[in-house]
């Protein structure tokens, strides 16, 4: 007997709004159709657009050779496919210099003139040469040039009070001051209003192996030297939970909540073990099950970690970001296994979806989340070879969702049938669906069965809509992805699949495939 999934997600009833298993009625819901209800009427909450963030670290071929290259001239410059790609999916912010690198990085070296900046070794990644011809002038004409916010992680972990005070001062300062007349020297007159400031990563790990009691001692002194200069304030990020630790947000928020501005939880997708976590190409039904059901579980650690936040922040001031999330595979055969470089399939595209549909769902709680890495890196938008780039199957995602960038969330319900494989059970449907300023509705929807398509019958209740248009992204095989000879094998599609009759919209998702709606 197969069970009917009733995914709820009415805003109201954010804390119980996991997939309920219940007793499949036989006749109301054949496993194969799913009913989706969106609630026009009840759009309360704004998807942040920073839930579409990335994250750049001075890892593998992420920064140099990714997008810092060195020309025929032997000059360095930013590359400029790179950044044109990124504009077209609207990055609102990207992450930067790390990840464990940030606890390790001295930013002065990596000011001043390019030939003088000491070469360091990178001994978190591969303990290769670091450098520093990408510093803080050259992440911030990449953000400026992708129209980025930028976000810069501080050092915490071998760093100093002063060091960070400094480095703020240095971007955000524009009186006369040590740091501000050493920035102008360097060529730049003006300060560029960095306000995303993270205090330290993950400090429980590689930023300092921290107690979240120590931690939140040390945030405070950190954050006590970060002023408003001029109309530029920090907006705090502190380092959040790894995945489950209930005890960190609890500390966290208890000793230094008044002072934090955002909490960065970090989880990622692993599909089998750390020592053994699998091909990102060549994997199994069960391993794109797994895949699946581990990324659905960072609901679980949404509502989880906010449900603790809302004892010590009620009116949900202090924001909730996933400042890194993706699915981690096995480096790529005859690869530095410390520069994580990773293929991207089909698979990732759809943990992309449910995570983003997932974030949307949350929008009172999380304003923000960085997929890692943007090249080259783990769940990569683009890899590069040489001159040539490819766009990733995940990159086609954010694409797609940039439509629910600072979009209002529509609450929407899914009753339907489950996609089960060995006994478990997971939603075979998930979807979010947002109002823009427009008025344009956005629909996506994914089918996580990678065998049998879905029916879907669904509601717009509270308005009235004349046309429906969409994009569909899907493949033949679940390991569909894009290479340098074959690039576009896996992009999104003009979807056929959406008949509109008066209110009453029905729609043929297609196995394994994501799709975005637009009505209106
Ligand atoms: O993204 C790779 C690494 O994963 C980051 O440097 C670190 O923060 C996390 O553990």
């Amino acid at each position: 007997m197969h069970r009917a999934w009733v995914l709820c997600l009415l805003v109201p009833l954010v804390a119980q709004e996991r997939a309920l298993p219940t007793t499949h009625v036989a006749g109301r819901d054949s496993v194969d159709s799913v009913r989706l209800v969106v609630h026009t009427d009840s759009a309360r909450d704004t998807i942040s657009r920073h839930i579409y963030g990335q994250f750049a670290e001075h890892l593998g071929r992420d920064i140099y050779d990714g997008f810092w290259v060195k020309g025929a001239d032997k000059q360095w410059h930013l590359r400029a496919d790179v950044i044109a790609a990124l504009r077209r999916i609207k990055v609102p912010n990207l992450r930067w210099p790390g990840g464990c690198f940030a606890d390790t990085y001295h930013w002065k070296d990596g000011v001043g003139p390019r030939p003088q900046r000491p070469k360091i070794v990178n001994s978190t990644w591969g303990g290769v040469t670091e450098d520093n011809s990408f510093g803080t002038h050259e992440y911030l004409e990449l953000v400026d040039r992708i129209g980025a916010a930028p976000f810069i992680v501080g050092n915490v972990g071998s760093g100093t009070p002063q060091e960070m005070a400094q480095w703020w001062e240095y971007v955000n300062f524009d009186g006369v001051s040590p740091m501000a007349d050493l920035r102008r020297r360097n060529g730049r007159p003006r300060p560029w209003g960095v306000r995303l400031w993270g205090v330290g990563n993950e400090s429980w790990g590689c930023g300092g192996n921290m107690t979240p009691e120590y931690y939140a001692d040390v945030y405070k002194r950190f954050v006590t030297f970060l002023p408003a200069y001029g109309q530029t304030r920090p907006f705090r990020i502190a380092t959040g939970p790894a995945s489950e630790d209930y005890r960190w947000t609890e500390i966290v928020m208890r000793d230094a909540g008044r002072m934090i501005d955002a909490l960065d939880l970090h989880y990622y997708t692993v599909v089998g073990t750390w020592a053994k976590k699998g091909s990102a190409t060549d994997f199994t039904e069960r391993e794109w099950f797994l895949a699946l059901e581990k990324a659905l579980h960072v609901e679980e650690l949404i509502t989880r970690h906010s449900g603790i936040m809302d004892r010590y922040d009620p009116q949900k001031r202090v924001a909730l970001i996933v400042g890194e999330w993706g699915l981690w595979h096995d480096v790529e055969p005859a690869t530095n296994p410390a520069f994580l470089y990773q293929q991207n399939t089909l698979r990732d595209a759809l943990v992309a979806a449910v995570s983003l549909d997932i974030f949307n769902r949350h929008a009172d709680r999380v304003r923000g989340a960085n997929i890692a890495q943007t090249i080259n890196v783990l769940q990569a938008m683009i890899l590069t070879q040489g001159d040539r780039m490819i766009l990733t199957p995940t990159y086609h995602v954010f694409e797609m969702y940039s439509v629910h960038q600072d979009a209002r969330l529509l609450p929407l319900t899914l009753v339907g049938g489950p996609y089960e494989l060995e006994g478990r059970s997971i939603p075979a449907v998930s979807g979010s669906a947002s109002l823009d300023k427009e008025g344009r509705i956005h629909v996506t929807l994914t089918n996580l069965d990678p065998i049998r398509a879905r029916s879907v019958s669904a509601e717009l209740r509270g308005t009235q809509v004349s046309r429906v248009s969409g994009r569909v992204l899907t493949a033949e095989a679940m390991n569909a992805h894009n290479t340098f000879e074959q690039p576009d094998a896996v992009r999104p599609q003009a979807f056929t699949g959406a008949r509109l009759a008066g209110q009453r919209l029905t729609l043929e998702l297609p196995a394994k495939s994501i799709v975005v709606l637009e009505l209106q």
